[in-house]
C-alpha cells in the first residue's frame, strides 16, 4: 500500500465516504489501529481502493474533527490517544486451576536440554534431515526407543519394531485403521471417550469390558472381537494395575483367537510406591502391541509417541500409516533421539516423579482429613480417582469447582462409560497439570470444593 504508511485492511461497502470513515473509526475503537498509528497517505489510501482522493480527505477530516485521528503538517494523520472502552477481552476474567487429568505439568518441561538436544541433532544430521523422512521414523529414534523401552519398561524391542507415532492418539487411529477389517475392539469402561470415538471413526466398533480392582475383565471379552485396548500399567482413569490372572487371561484369549492386545502405557514411567509392573508386551511381542508417548513424560505439545509391532503387523500399520497421509517431522524425532541417547530424557522423568509423588501424598493426606475412602487405585501416574456416591454428586462438585476457580473432570460429565446408566461417579483428579506455583491454591480449593461432598467407595 502507501509506501509510507502501514498496510491497512479496510472493509469498504457503499456508499464510499460513509463507509471509508465508519471502517476507520471500526479500526481505532477495536484497537486494531492502536494509539500513535500512522494511517496512509491520502493518495495512497484513494489509489488501493480505487475511490477518489476527495472522498478519502473527507473521511479522514470527520474523523479528526470527532477526535479519533489527529493530523499535524508534516507528521501526516496518526491515530489519536484516546482511552478506549475496556472490550472483552481486556475484562479481567478470574483465573481458573486446571484440575483436570491429562496433562503433566508444563512447568517442568525442560527447555534447556530440549533446546540443546535440537541443536545438537540437526547440526549431527546436516541437510538431509531436511527431506522426507523414513514413515516408519528415523533410525535414530527407533534405535533410541528400542533401547529405552526395553531398559525402562521391559519390552522386547528392536528398532526394526519400532514405529515413530505423533503420540498414542495418532497411534490409536492408525492401529484402527490397520485392524480396520475385523470388526469390533474391546476398551476398557470406563475408559476414555475419544479413544472410543477414534475406534467407531475408523469403521470399527467397541465392546466395554468392566474394571474392577483388578483391572480389566478378559471375562467379558465378547466372542466378535479381534482386539483389546488396555492400560495395564495403571488403568485409565480408575488407576489400578492388570492382575496377574488377568494378564494370562488376556494373553490366552489373543493367542486362542488370533487376536491382538494394544498395550497403552501412557504413563508407565511414573510409579511412586514400587518399581512399575513391567510391560504385558514382553510376554508375547507377537500377540501385544505396545504405545508409548512423550506426552506425559515430556509434554503433549512434542507430539510424539512410538509403536513395537508385531512383526506380522508390521506392513498393515505402515500402509495405515501411509494412508493417514501423516508422518512425523524430523527436527522433534531426532531431537527425542538425543535426549534419549544422553539420558536427558531419564533424568527429566526421574526429576519430575519426585514433584509428582509429592503431589500424590500431600492430595492423599489432604482427603484423608475429609473422608476415610481412599482414592482409588495405584500411587501412580499423574491423576487419581476419588468415588463419589452418585451422578447428582459429581454434577454438583463439577460445578461448585468452577465457582470456586477449579477445572474438575467427572466420570460422567467427561463421558468416561459406553452407557451411563446405572454407572458409578468419581472425579478424576489430576495433579500433574497445575505448575507448581498452583498446587497448594488448588489443593486448598479442592479441599473447600469437596468439604461435605458425598464420598463413598464403590
Ligand atoms: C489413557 C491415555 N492414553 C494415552 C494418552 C496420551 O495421548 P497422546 O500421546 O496422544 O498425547 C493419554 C493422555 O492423556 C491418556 O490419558
Amino acid at each position: 500500500m502507501d509506501k509510507l504508511g502501514i498496510d491497512l485492511h479496510l472493509d469498504v461497502g457503499e456508499p464510499r465516504a460513509r463507509s471509508i470513515e465508519s471502517a476507520l473509526r471500526e479500526a481505532v475503537t477495536t484497537g486494531r489501529l492502536p494509539a500513535g498509528t500512522r494511517l496512509p497517505g491520502t493518495r495512497g489510501l484513494a489509489e488501493d481502493l480505487g475511490i477518489a482522493r476527495g472522498t478519502v480527505v473527507a473521511a479522514y477530516a470527520q474523523l479528526v474533527a470527532e477526535g479519533w485521528l489527529v493530523s499535524a503538517t508534516g507528521s501526516g494523520t496518526r491515530v489519536a490517544d484516546v482511552t478506549l472502552p475496556p472490550t472483552p477481552r481486556d475484562i479481567p476474567v478470574r483465573r481458573v486451576v486446571d484440575l483436570r487429568p491429562g496433562r503433566p505439568d508444563l512447568s517442568l518441561f525442560p527447555h534447556g536440554p530440549w533446546a540443546a538436544a535440537v541443536k545438537r541433532a540437526l547440526a549431527a544430521a546436516g541437510t538431509g534431515s531436511m527431506d522426507y523422512g523414513d514413515p516408519a521414523g528415523s533410525r535414530e529414534l527407533r534405535e533410541a526407543v528400542a533401547t529405552y523401552v526395553s531398559r525402562a519398561r521391559g519390552v522386547r524391542a528392536e528398532a526394526g519394531a519400532v514405529v515413530i507415532t505423533s503420540g498414542f492418539t495418532h497411534a490409536l487411529a492408525v492401529l484402527a485403521r490397520a485392524l480396520r477389517g475385523s470388526g469390533t475392539i474391546a476398551t476398557e469402561d470406563p475408559g476414555l471417550a475419544h479413544h472410543r470415538r477414534l475406534i467407531h471413526g475408523a469403521g470399527l466398533e467397541t465392546a466395554p469390558l468392566r474394571v474392577g480392582p483388578d483391572g480389566a475383565d478378559p471375562a467379558e471379552i465378547p466372542s466378535r472381537a479381534s482386539a483389546v485396548l488396555l492400560t495395564p500399567a495403571h488403568q485409565h482413569p480408575r488407576g489400578v494395575v492388570l492382575g496377574q490372572a488377568a494378564r494370562t487371561a488376556f494373553l490366552a484369549w489373543a493367542r486362542d483367537r488370533d487376536g491382538y492386545i494394544i498395550e497403552d502405557d501412557y504413563d508407565g514411567e511414573f510409579r511412586y510406591d514400587k518399581q512399575p509392573v513391567g510391560a504385558l508386551q514382553a510376554l508375547d511381542p507377537d500377540r501385544v502391541i505396545f504405545a508409548g508417548s512423550a506426552s506425559k513424560a515430556l509434554a503433549p505439545g512434542l507430539r510424539l509417541g512410538w509403536l513395537v509391532v508385531p512383526p506380522r503387523l508390521r506392513i498393515p500399520v505402515l500402509d495405515a500409516l501411509a494412508a493417514t497421509g501423516a508422518t512425523v517431522g524430523t527436527p522433534g524425532q531426532l531431537a527425542l533421539a538425543d535426549l534419549l541417547d544422553r539420558g536427558d530424557y531419564d533424568r527429566h522423568v526421574r526429576r519430575a516423579r519426585v514433584v509428582y509423588r509429592k503431589r500424590r501424598t500431600e492430595l492423599a493426606a489432604r482427603l484423608a482429613e475429609l473422608t476415610e475412602v481412599p482414592l482409588d487405585g495405584v500411587p501412580a501416574g499423574l491423576h487419581a480417582l476419588l468415588p463419589l456416591a452418585s451422578a447428582r454428586e459429581e454434577r454438583r462438585l463439577v460445578d461448585a469447582g468452577l465457582e470456586g476457580g477449579l477445572q474438575l473432570a467427572g466420570l460422567h460429565a467427561a463421558g468416561y462409560w459406553h452407557s451411563a446408566e446405572g454407572a458409578k461417579a468419581g472425579l478424576i483428579i489430576g495433579y500433574g497439570t497445575p505448575p507448581q506455583h498452583a498446587w497448594r491454591p488448588a489443593l486448598d480449593a479442592l479441599t473447600e470444593v469437596l468439604r461435605g461432598a458425598e464420598i463413598a467407595p464403590w
